[in-house]
């Protein structure tokens, strides 16, 4: 898996962060099985509630569009005025959940960064231990 490669696809989507609310911008990239890599941003609303996290508009792009293999995913947030993140933006918990759905909690790797030198990476399972997964109803 060519990290480098995945921690700058995230830190460009952050660029198309829209978050007039919060001015805490996130970009996310998601590596597909395939080595395609899908981006998101995250989307704020006037509601607040409407808002979409970078990784689950990562997410939901590739679902929507027929792909539902996943290796990685890199996460790079901050202060909209920092070019490079002043900290590691860690995956909320609704986003954990959809990452849930779709990977291997053993395999799927979470990693977050500052830039490509400056990340930290999780199997999923780390962050989310003692899960609920599609395993238990079907
Ligand atoms: N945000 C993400 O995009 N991903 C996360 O996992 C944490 C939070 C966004 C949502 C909102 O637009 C802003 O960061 C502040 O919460």
């Amino acid at each position: 898996m060519d990290k480098t490669a995945l921690i700058n696809e995230a830190l460009k989507a952050r660029k198309y962060s829209y978050s007039p609310y919060s001015h805490f911008s996130v970009g996310a990239a998601l590596l597909t099985k395939s080595g395609d890599i899908i981006t998101g941003c995250n989307i704020e609303n006037a509601t607040y509630g409407a808002t979409n996290c970078a990784e689950r508009t990562a997410f939901f792009k590739a679902v929507s569009g027929g792909v539902t293999s996943f290796e990685a995913i890199a996460i790079a947030g901050g202060d909209d005025g920092d070019d490079i993140p002043n900290d590691y933006a860690y995956p909320c918990g609704i986003c954990r959940q959809v990452m849930r759905e779709f990977c291997n909690p053993e395999e799927f790797i979470v990693i977050v960064a500052r830039d490509d030198k400056n990340y930290k990476e999780y199997k999923l399972c780390e962050l989310m231990p003692y899960s609920f997964g599609p395993e238990n109803l079907l």
